[in-house]
């Protein structure tokens, strides 16, 4: 995610009835334009029941999302999927996007990219791009998102896109089957001219929990990418900015998981669901609210899925009474649920969560497993 911003938030919405802190405008909003992809990423953060063409929001639907985030304070609109290069209307929508002050960032694959379109984009206001890798290796690379030639073709475009003058970030997913490439990873970022690279360790749930034995890291593999990045965040100092995000199988306390539930940010799912975090349908129980039927406004202060963990009063014991209660917010909500069967759970990543140790035994035995294949994401569910 990027800071720039182009507006002063407007003023925040009042609070509901259920959190008893002021609510704060949102800064950024995920928008996932579709779950098309022509990538099968087996971590891939969409839901197991994707979402078909035919559901999708039109223009129009998402221009007056559009519209009315940016009335509520909303700062950054990041156009995701799936692949949103497979909307027709992209360009349109980042026109609108851009139209209104926001900042426009464009999270893709690459492999649907070429000069022309990225020149409708820049043309619309665009302001940057992300473009994921699967690897450093082309054969491992395609391997991984299941795509004949898609390294190759993203290579390419990230020259296309620095041509056309937009700021590149390299998103980079590691994990057991990869992540003894980084320092190649590392080396290909500095050479595709990347000003920032994300190297993110996957996080399980949804696909990713589905292929954790594939995925999982070995604490040596963890230790040797953490010490790589060290060196590489001094060696590219001034030239490469890494971002790195640790598996959290491996802390002792969890990830401040979306900087807190409801706090600062919002996904659209393409059929116009609200959702507290990108992986939240992941979650039995909750229940979101549409675009179709609610203003954005509405659901950001009233949505029972967005007021059900914000804040501090739904938390269990030991979070109830601990003094980090308010830097991580209990963790992930939607780690809790996979590895606990209830998100109202302490995230098990805490050592201080009574469920910490079976989840951790149960990671390292994924990661002695050796198991190379991956269950594909695709249309229909696991
Ligand atoms: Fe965070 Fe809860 Fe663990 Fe405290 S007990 S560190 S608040 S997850
Ligand atoms: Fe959903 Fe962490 S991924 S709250």
């Amino acid at each position: 995610m990027n800071e720039i911003t182009k507006h002063a938030p407007a003023p925040a919405p009042t609070s509901s009835a259920a959190c008893s802190v002021p609510l704060a405008a949102p800064i950024a909003v995920l928008a996932e334009l579709t779950h098309r992809c022509p990538l099968q990423c087996p971590y891939c953060s969409n839901p197991l029941m994707l979402e078909k063409a035919n559901v999708e929001l039109k223009t129009e639907d998402w221009q007056r999302v559009f519209t009315e985030a940016a009335a509520l304070g909303v700062l950054q609109v990041h156009f995701s999927g799936g692949e949103p290069t497979l909307r027709t209307d992209l360009a349109a929508l980042v026109k609108h996007a851009n139209g209104l002050g926001l900042y426009t960032n464009l999270i893709t694959s690459g492999v649907l990219l070429d000069a022309k379109k990225l020149a409708a984009l820049v043309d619309a206001g665009l302001d940057h791009v992300q473009l994921s890798f699967q690897d450093s290796e082309a054969e491992n690379a395609n391997r991984i998102g299941h795509y004949k030639g898609g390294h190759e073709k993203k290579v390419a475009v990230a020259a296309l896109i620095r041509a056309a003058g937009l700021p590149l970030t390299m998103n980079a997913v590691v994990h057991r089957q990869n992540l003894d490439h980084l320092a190649e990873i590392i080396a290909l970022a500095d050479k595709i001219d990347a000003s920032r690279l994300e190297v993110a360790h996957v996080q399980y749930y949804g696909w990713a929990l589905k292929n954790r034995a594939a995925l999982m890291p070995t604490r040596a593999q963890l230790d040797r990418a953490t010490a790589m990045v060290d060196a590489a965040r001094i060696r590219l100092k001034g030239r490469l900015v890494i971002d790195y995000v640790v598996p959290d199988y491996y802390a002792k306390r969890p990830k401040k998981c979306m900087d807190g539930w409801g706090r600062h940010f919002f996904n659209v799912s393409p059929a116009g669901k609200v959702l507290p975090c990108h992986a939240a349908e992941s979650i039995d129980g909750l229940k979101f609210d549409s675009v179709r039927e609610r203003s954005v406004e509405w659901i950001w202060a009233n949505s029972e899925a967005f007021n059900r963990f914000r804040g501090t009063d739904w938390m269990p014991e030991p979070c109830r009474s601990c003094d980090r209660r308010e830097l991580d917010f209990g963790g992930c909500r939607c780690q809790a649920f996979a590895l606990t069967g209830s998100a109202g759970n302490t995230d098990p990543a805490c050592e201080l969560s009574s469920n910490h140790q079976a989840m951790f035994e149960a990671a390292l035995a994924d990661a002695a497993s050796g198991e190379p294949n991956y269950v594909y994401r695709r249309i229909g569910g696991a």
